[in-house]
């Protein structure tokens, strides 16, 4: 059975086998420190072992509530923000197909909010779902950040207003913390149906609970098959050598190239259905490394169309970047270029050639350009979009990235960054203190 894999061939130059061995070396002290849970972080963990994530009673409520979602609804209304949204809809943006929402007979149409404190965003979203028959899943670990929070309040009255206080209370769904918080306390008192987020699991790590599995099982996709992914990646991502494991090869390389100045890591996707896997991508990263002064700067390219623009500043800018491609091998649909007798585009050359054959050959061609130009590279393949492979996805960046973090010497669990602009924010906005 084909895998997610994982290629490093162009970093040669760049990464010894030497260097490799030398930060496996410190890798194999983090494994340990890992299983034996004493690390920076250590009551955060608890998504390494899927098994552990959730048990089998809840993904049969959380079916069950999203068959009759998809039975219903004509409208799935998800409120987070971060790791409480970008997991959810990277899924459901990889595995549907494109435009979905823009489908005659597609249901429920499955919205976003929370994520943004844009009034325009919000009064069209309100317009757009105004008639239809809604439900509204809020989510937020915390159950106070301020998006997800003021977004729910305007939903819940604007809903209030159109269906009156009583019939509001069976429109809403709450993942929140299992005892407190804000959100937590509404749900007791309003008697909202609701999911838990285990302790030890932070937001942009909690995909695969309740925080992202509902939205991804109201869409229709098979939530069993991304846990089972995740749980193929749980067994390869924890054997304890650097060929065979992905995510400790990955790590190790990334940890290799930064020391060596490349700081900037992009991730350069060949499919637009893998644009919010790299915004889910980016927030683990940048989310888990940033501290202290360090790590890498996470950033993402969508090409071919990245390559008639930022491809100028990676082939010849500042050397400071390396690049991770993540491809899809086989795409659900095939089509080719027609014959064309004039030939005046000069294309009859490509004629009978498959499109995803170009899109193939520049995803080859910019890595060895790129390459060539000094930025060297690695590939993720992702054999197809499936759940499962999804879930095998999700897994090996989140091992990989517990595993650079503690290499740079940060606890990569938590983000005390993301409080200083709140503070601020709170102090302009007048929030009373507790
Ligand atoms: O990774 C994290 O913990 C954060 O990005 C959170 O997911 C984000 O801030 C949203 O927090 P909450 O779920 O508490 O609303």
């Amino acid at each position: 059975m084909k895998n997610v894999s994982f290629q490093s061939k162009n970093v040669a130059g760049y990464v010894s086998s030497q260097e490799l061995k030398s930060v496996f070396s410190v890798i194999k002290l983090i494994h340990e420190a890992l299983i034996k849970k004493e690390c920076p972080g250590n009551d955060s963990i608890g998504w390494l072992n899927v098994d552990s994530t959730i048990n089998k009673e809840l993904v049969k409520d959380i079916d069950e509530t999203a068959k009759d979602i998809r039975k219903n609804c004509d409208v799935f209304l998800s409120l987070g923000i971060g790791g409480s949204y970008l997991g959810a809809k990277a899924a459901v943006e990889f595995l549907k197909p494109n435009f979905f929402n823009e489908f005659k007979n597609e249901r429920p149409k499955i919205y976003f909010a929370g994520q943004n404190l844009s009034a325009d965003y919000l009064s069209d979203l309100l317009k757009l779902i105004r008639g239809r028959r809604i439900i509204v899943n809020v989510i937020s670990k915390s159950g106070t950040t301020t998006e997800t929070a003021a977004t729910f309040r305007v939903i819940k009255k604007y809903l209030e207003t159109l269906y009156g206080k009583k019939k509001v209370k069976d429109k809403i769904i709450c993942t929140t913390d299992k005892r407190e918080g804000a959100l937590r306390r509404m749900a007791k008192e309003q008697g909202y149906k609701s999911f838990p987020i285990p302790d030890d699991i932070g937001g942009r790590f909690s995909v695969l609970t309740a925080v992202g599995l509902l939205p991804i099982a109201c869409a229709g996709i098979d939530i069993k098959g991304l846990l089972e992914g995740a749980a193929d990646f749980e067994k390869k991502c924890n054997i304890l050598n650097l060929e065979q494991n992905p995510a400790y090869k990955y790590a190790a390389i990334r940890h290799v190239l930064r020391t060596k100045g490349k700081t900037i890591e992009i991730l350069s996707c060949l499919q637009p259905s893998l644009r919010y896997v790299a915004e889910w991508w980016k927030q683990l990263f940048g989310e888990s490394e940033g501290k202290k002064g360090k790590g890498i700067f996470p950033v993402s390219c969508e090409f071919s169309t990245d390559l008639h623009s930022l491809g100028q500043m990676i082939q010849e800018g500042r050397r400071n970047l390396f690049e991770t491609f993540l491809i899809v091998d086989n795409l659900n649909a095939k089509i080719s270029i027609p014959r064309d007798k004039a030939n005046l585009d000069g294309l009859n050359y490509l004629a009978g050639r498959d499109i995803e054959y170009i899109n193939n050959t520049a995803y080859q061609a910019s890595a060895s350009a790129h390459y060539e130009g000094g930025v060297p590279n690695m590939t993720v393949s992702i054999p197809k979009r499936t759940p499962r492979y999804l879930g095998q996805l999700f897994y090996f960046f989140e091992k990989t990235t517990a595993i650079s973090g503690l290499l740079l010497g940060v606890n990569p669990f938590d983000q005390p960054g993301v409080e200083a602009y709140k503070k601020k924010m709170f102090k302009l906005l007048g929030k009373p203190k507790k």
